[in-house]
């Protein structure tokens, strides 16, 4: 497995419990315990990835802006997190707020999946690939094993 395999593993899983949401009503329990699985899994996966992905692209010219600007969307998810946690969930402002995450998480997949990871390809070596993908997949399942990981918007 590469990193970009190991990357899309969780992309798959933010995009069907994003989806899943929007089909739920009011306060349910199940709304609840997917939005608690969805943000656990969306800062389990930023951690894991600035810290084995965007951290090693930061050192290159040709992937340095592609990762920051990753990285603050990764905090702009952050921020429509938090201002989820305040609102009523059985609100139409929560869904009409969620509809912003998930709208903003399936761009920021879609931006990783065909323009970062095209570029990220062009400068990493293939063993880079094989051994970040191994030190992601080690921090993100210990990070989704945890207490709910660092949010950037809560720091
Ligand atoms: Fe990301």
């Amino acid at each position: 497995m590469d990193i970009f395999e190991a990357l899309r593993l969780s992309h798959d899983t933010q995009r069907t419990l994003a989806t899943q949401i929007l089909e739920t009503q009011g306060a349910s329990p199940e709304r609840g315990g997917l939005f608690r699985q969805l943000k656990h899994e969306l800062a389990a996966h930023a951690a894991a990835e600035e810290r084995f992905f965007y951290r090693v692209l930061i050192e290159f010219d040709s992937t340095m802006a592609q990762a920051r600007h990753g990285m603050a969307e990764h905090h702009e998810m952050d921020e429509f997190v938090t201002e989820l946690n305040k609102l009523e969930m059985s609100s139409p402002a929560w869904i009409a707020h969620f509809r912003k995450l998930r709208d903003k998480v399936f761009h920021h997949l879609e931006d990783e999946e065909h323009a970062i990871f095209q570029l990220a390809g062009k400068s990493l070596t293939g063993k880079q690939k094989t051994s970040l993908a191994k030190d992601y997949e080690e921090a993100f399942a210990s990070f989704r094993l945890g207490e709910m990981p660092v949010n950037s918007a809560e720091g």
